[in-house]
């Protein structure tokens, strides 16, 4: 299968939104995975001008890593109806470890973007191999749960009746059906939802990969919402590195705010990466009973991604 790599500095209009001077410096940023479905659209959403470059396997992998300030990785197999994400560790585990093995190797100050599935399980597959390797930060690794949010929000307006462009909803936990808790408790601006509809929300935006994977009917999961989610996410981390202040976004890290290792809530992002791990705020009675519902799941999936790292 081909396996695309892309590389590209920060001068998109995309990444530029939010920059008002000419100082902003270069970046680099690697896509590994740059061939698929995800990885196509995310490479243009990311590319700045006609100057990115394409490489090709891993006899140039380490040309596309060398001096990344950002890798992103959405290199993997996707889901078929009737799978969970899980099902996808056994191909997906050892090919997050290869692209993780290369990046201690060529670029170990980066900030890896894990989108490749299972989330839950192949951050702490790539937290290992840094650890082993001796280049491991717990504020450079994260798994992208952008899509949640992306999901969340639009749902949210929805029924809300408001502009999506306007509404925020945090999402905690992991990603993978239950353990994705979106607090819409959180939800601004705050709209009159029924308690009936947040238990309906919460159901959808916790489905919302399975009822695409089952729309596709065999073709794959989502590709263009999670390009323009990861294309997000990705600017949010430059923006970070670049210093500009109070950049907020959900993502599962390397985490003290619940009892479990890694866990996704709101983090601050800042020229090293995590500047700070956000608690989790007030949570209603229904997302307390979801936060317990999920540490189980979430737990065992970061756990068998310890241990494959580790055999
Ligand atoms: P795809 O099959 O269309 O593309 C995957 C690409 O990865 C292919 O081009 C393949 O050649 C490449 N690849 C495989 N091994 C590689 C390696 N060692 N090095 C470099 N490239 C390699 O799949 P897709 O639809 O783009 O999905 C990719 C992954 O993203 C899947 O695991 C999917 O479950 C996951 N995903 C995650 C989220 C999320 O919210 N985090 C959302 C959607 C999809
Ligand atoms: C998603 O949430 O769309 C992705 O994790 C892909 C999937 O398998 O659902």
């Amino acid at each position: 299968s081909a396996r695309t790599l892309a590389t590209t500095a920060s001068r998109s209009s995309v990444l530029r939104r939010g920059y008002s001077s000419e100082s902003v410096p270069d970046r680099k940023v690697a896509i590994l995975g740059a061939a698929g479905g995800i990885g196509q659209p995310l490479s243009l959403l990311m590319k700045l001008n006609p100057l990115v470059t394409g490489y090709f396997g891993d006899d140039q992998l380490g040309k596309a890593l060398e001096g990344a300030d950002v890798v992103i990785i959405p290199a993997g197999v996707p889901r078929k109806p009737g799978m969970t994400r899980d099902d996808l560790f056994n191909i997906n585990a050892g090919i997050v470890k290869g692209l993780c093995l290369a990046i201690a190797k060529y670029c170990p100050h980066a900030l890896v973007n894990m989108i490749s599935n299972p989330v839950n399980s192949t951050v702490p597959i790539a937290a290992e191999v840094f650890k082993k390797a001796g280049t491991y930060d717990e504020k450079r690794l994260f798994g992208v749960t952008t899509l949640d949010v992306v999901r969340a929000k639009t749902f949210y307006a929805g029924k809300a009746k408001v502009p999506v462009a306007g509404v925020n909803v945090p999402v905690v936990g992991g990603h993978a059906g239950v353990t994705i808790l979106p607090l819409f408790s959180q939800a601004t601006p705050n709209a009159n939802v029924s308690e009936e509809e947040i238990v309906a929300l919460t159901k959808r935006t916790q489905d919302g990969g399975t009822e695409v994977v089952e729309a596709k009917a065999g073709k794959g999961s989502a590709t263009l919402s999670m390009a323009y989610a990861g294309a997000l996410f990705a600017d949010a981390c430059l923006k970070g590195l670049n210093g500009v202040p109070d950049v907020v976004e959900c993502t599962f890290v390397q985490s003290n705010v619940t009892d479990l290792p890694f866990f996704a809530s709101k983090v601050r992002l800042g020229k090293n990466g995590v500047d700070e791990v956000l608690g989790l705020g007030p949570l209603s009675d229904f997302e307390k009973e979801g936060l317990e519902k999920l540490k189980p799941e979430l737990l065992s999936s970061i756990e068998k991604g310890v241990n494959f790292a580790n055999k």
